[in-house]
């Protein structure tokens, strides 16, 4: 059996292994992977923006764990930025970024509304609870699908705080004084933060990391077609235990039972999906 690190929480980019990258194991696919998530989990500081409006007067302790939370996505992006920087002498994550966030900004990151754009703050961390089980499985599947050991590394490590922050979230949402949602709203909520999936923050992220800015003219952005490349690589490294876990996650959030039947159901037709897909791509 393989054995695997335990990777605490609050690490740093010092403690990652650097002097074992291996050059030849770097997989093209996956690097332009890398690039386009660096820039999303860099652009954490607006999501704690907003969330801090969300929750202006909640406790103090809820406000830290948000700050910290959103510290270790921004840590993400520099150590995915870092290793990427390595795999490719050609790329810069400052100025990938700089365009990227000239370029996107989604409307409720602007303005300074203190509701959530999802109508509640359980909507809110039930649509967190989405994202961070996505993330979550997409790192495993990272870790699991490479050969190079500091990508490895890092995937593993980020998938572990993926999966603390949907737990947080988890418990932030029992920890709301409103009134529970129904079954089939929450259902709702987080099927639209799964439709999200589709606008342009991956799309944009993948264009602005991967396509250089003097080609720009040449190859002009195009939605479909930058969400299909972004999606490409993901759709070929999930195995089915990432997308079961996955399900089991999101199930929980929307307080149906992770071993049922609807989780169950779920898997293997997100996994049917996600095969279909793969092939496609
Ligand atoms: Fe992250
Ligand atoms: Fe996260």
């Amino acid at each position: 059996m393989a054995i695997r690190a335990v990777y605490h929480q609050g690490w740093t980019l010092d403690e990652v292994g650097w002097e074992h990258f291996q050059p030849q194991a770097v997989e093209p696919n996956l690097l332009e992977a890398i690039k386009a998530a660096a820039l999303v989990e860099y652009n954490a500081p607006d999501y704690v923006a907003y969330l801090k409006r969300i929750f202006r007067d909640a406790d103090p302790a809820t406000i830290e764990k948000i700050e910290r939370w959103g510290a270790e996505e921004a840590q993400h992006g520099r150590a995915l930025g870092r290793w990427a920087q390595m795999a490719d002498p050609s790329f810069s994550l400052e100025a990938a970024f700089a365009r990227f966030r000239a370029g996107y900004t989604p409307a409720h990151f602007e303005g300074d509304a203190a509701l959530s754009v999802r109508g509640s703050r359980r909507a809110e961390m039930i649509a967190r609870c989405v994202v961070e089980s996505g993330t979550s499985s997409y790192y495993s599947a990272i870790r699991d699908a490479t050969d190079e050991p500091v990508l490895k590394e890092i995937a593993g490590r980020i998938a572990a705080d993926e999966y603390r922050h949907y737990k947080l979230f988890y418990e932030t949402l029992h920890n709301q004084d409103e009134p529970d949602m129904s079954f089939l709203r929450k259902l709702w909520v987080a099927a639209g933060r799964v439709r999200e999936s589709d606008d342009d923050e991956l799309a944009f992220a993948w264009y602005c990391a991967n396509v250089p800015a003097d080609q720009e003219a040449a190859q002009p952005y195009n939605r479909k077609l930058h969400s299909r490349l972004a999606a490409k690589t993901g759709m070929t490294i999930y195995r089915r235990r990432h997308i079961e876990k996955l399900v089991q996650m999101v199930a929980k959030a929307v307080g149906a039972d992770p071993h049922g039947r609807l989780a169950d159901w779920g898997s293997s037709l997100l996994w049917r999906m996600m095969q279909k897909k793969a092939a496609a791509a």
